[in-house]
């Protein structure tokens, strides 16, 4: 690539942040991500994005203001500027129930805001998303939410984070008033007392004041004595803000709020900015890191079919990895070699979409007839390459799919084969049975209702998901699979890529067969 093009793919790759917002259900992502908009002045007044009645209707309203505002927004990638800077947020399943699809955004995010309810914590069926970004070293900045109102103690939210997730929790802002009466924040690291004013309902940005700690001591009173006290606890504790171990994801700055009413909401885009990392070179398979400046790469986290009923089509989501994407060229799949045309560029949002003619390495794009593309496809310019496999979670819950209409067997074969490829549940086939019914395997059980519905309102083959009755998953080999087919409460199955699997009626006789017979190959499922 011309070096201006390869100045600018490293120039727009410092300016990008991508990062995704999780959180339990009704901690309040949303209203969060409406406080972004406000506070980068995508959107003049918040409330836009919700519907008057309370409840969200956030597709059509975020279609209008795309339009107005001409910020690009998907259901994928909310893409908005703020202070010279570029923040991708990356949408996870807003589902109580933990799928494989919020696992693949997690992997396509340089950093993730975990958003918590003040009065609730962590709330266990949300654990595991927060344990997953642990695992992954992912950088974490948390929100402890809902400050507003009356809530836990600041301080017990932060040994729970530290016990909960193992994640060392460093307060870069401190509560002034307890939760109920909530003034403002200190930030820890320039002692500056932030006190905000409510607006109504918090539609609009919050007046701000910055207080020196004489006059916060006189006008605050004992909730001043008492933030300076527990400020000076945690800096005896070492509990500040450590920029490595936060990029190591081991420690996470700690900023306390409440999206509501907008209070703290700047620090949190500003902590994004400063303290979130850019967009840095992907290694490959061969762990060679790719340059930014390289020409256009790209990996697809995400591909959805049918996103809507007028557009029957395919879409891949990528996120670029290196160079300049520019929307016509032509790349090449390296695990096909086959020519991509990404003519249809866009960002989608429900049945809208917005052309996208430039992208740089942090940015998604949607790219529309992608029939051939699968998820953990490698895309690129000129120069070869292929990214590692888009990890994957082990499965641990299985089912039967019944089909209800034996009129149907073509629309169900071709569904089954369909939401295989997208990844929405893995499609498990006797190897030796090609005619019996596959087992359905994901890592949560929503996996399979949304398999369900999609299967009954796309392809019009409705099913029954029955419970199968197995309780473990291992990869195995063929020779392996000779000895295990010959033990009861055992099945060997394959996937779609070919990979042999072993599934286990029973966790004990896994484990027994683990110590009595270690020359089986047994491996967890990690791809
Ligand atoms: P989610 O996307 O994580 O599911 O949560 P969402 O933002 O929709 O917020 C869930 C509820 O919590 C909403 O109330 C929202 O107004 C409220 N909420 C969010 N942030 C705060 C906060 O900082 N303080 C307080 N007190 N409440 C907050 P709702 O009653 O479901 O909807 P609405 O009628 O308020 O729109």
């Amino acid at each position: 690539m011309s070096s201006t093009t390869g100045h600018s793919a490293l120039h727009e790759a410092s300016r990008r942040r991508t990062f995704a917002i999780i959180s339990h259900p009704d901690a309040g992502k949303t209203t969060l991500t409406e406080k972004f908009l406000l506070y980068a002045g995508a959107v003049g007044e918040a409330g836009a994005v919700k519907a008057r009645s309370g409840r969200r209707s956030a597709t059509s309203d975020w279609m209008e203001m795309e339009q107005k505002r001409g910020i690009s927004i998907t259901s994928t990638a909310l893409q908005f500027p703020y202070r010279d800077h570029v923040l991708n947020l990356l949408d996870t399943p807003g589902h109580r129930d933990f799928s494989e699809d919020t696992y693949r955004v997690l992997a396509a995010v340089d950093a993730v805001v975990m958003v918590l309810d003040s009065a609730k914590g962590i709330e266990p069926q949300t654990l595991k998303l927060f344990e997953v970004c642990r695992s992954r070293n992912l950088p974490v900045i948390t929100f402890l939410n809902k400050f507003d109102r009356p809530g836990r103690e600041a301080l017990e939210l932060l040994d729970e984070i530290e016990s909960k997730i193992g994640l060392r929790p460093t307060p870069a802002t401190w509560p002034v008033g307890i939760s109920g009466d909530f003034r403002g924040v200190i930030d820890r690291r320039t002692r500056i007392f932030t006190r905000f004013t409510r607006t109504a309902r918090g539609g609009s940005i919050a007046p701000e004041e910055e207080v020196t700690p004489d006059r916060a001591a006189q006008e605050e009173g004992p909730s001043w004595d008492r933030a300076v006290d527990e400020s000076g606890l945690l800096d005896a504790i070492g509990a500040s803000v450590d920029v490595p171990s936060f990029l190591a994801g081991e420690s996470s700055p700690v900023f306390v709020g409440s999206a509501l009413t907008n209070f703290g909401v700047r620090h949190v885009l500003d902590a994004l900015v400063d303290l979130a990392p850019a967009p840095s070179p992907r290694r490959d398979s061969n762990d060679v890191p790719r340059p930014l400046d390289a020409d256009c790469s790209a990996y697809v986290f995400k591909v959805q079919a049918n996103m809507d009923r007028s557009h029957r089509d395919r879409i891949a989501f990528v996120r670029i990895c290196s160079g300049v994407f520019e929307r016509g060229m032509v790349l090449t799949n390296s695990r096909t070699d086959r020519p991509f045309a990404t003519k249809y560029a866009s960002t989608v949002f429900g049945a809208e979409r917005t052309t996208v003619d430039l992208a740089y390495p942090g940015d998604v794009v949607g790219l529309v007839n992608a029939t051939d593309l699968h998820i953990g496809d490698t895309l690129y310019a000129d120069t070869p390459v292929t990214f590692p496999p888009i990890p994957r979670f082990s499965p641990e819950v299985f089912a039967l799919a019944r089909p209800l209409d034996t009129g149907k067997v073509k629309q169900f074969r071709k569904g089954l084969a369909q939401l295989d490829e997208e990844g929405v549940v893995q499609v498990l086939r006797d190897p030796d049975a090609a005619e019996s019914s596959p087992v359905l395997a994901a890592v949560g059980q929503l996996q399979f209702d949304v398999f369900a519905d999609r299967l009954a309102n796309e392809f019009n083959a409705p099913i029954e998901v029955l419970s199968a009755p197995y309780e473990s998953i291992r990869s195995t080999d063929a020779a392996s699979a000779h000895r295990l087919r010959s033990i009861g409460g055992i099945r060997i199955m394959e996937r779609s890529d070919g990979v042999m699997v072993a599934l286990f009626e029973s966790q004990y006789r896994l484990a027994r067969l683990l110590v009595d017979e270690p020359e089986l190959t047994l491996s967890p499922i990690t791809n």
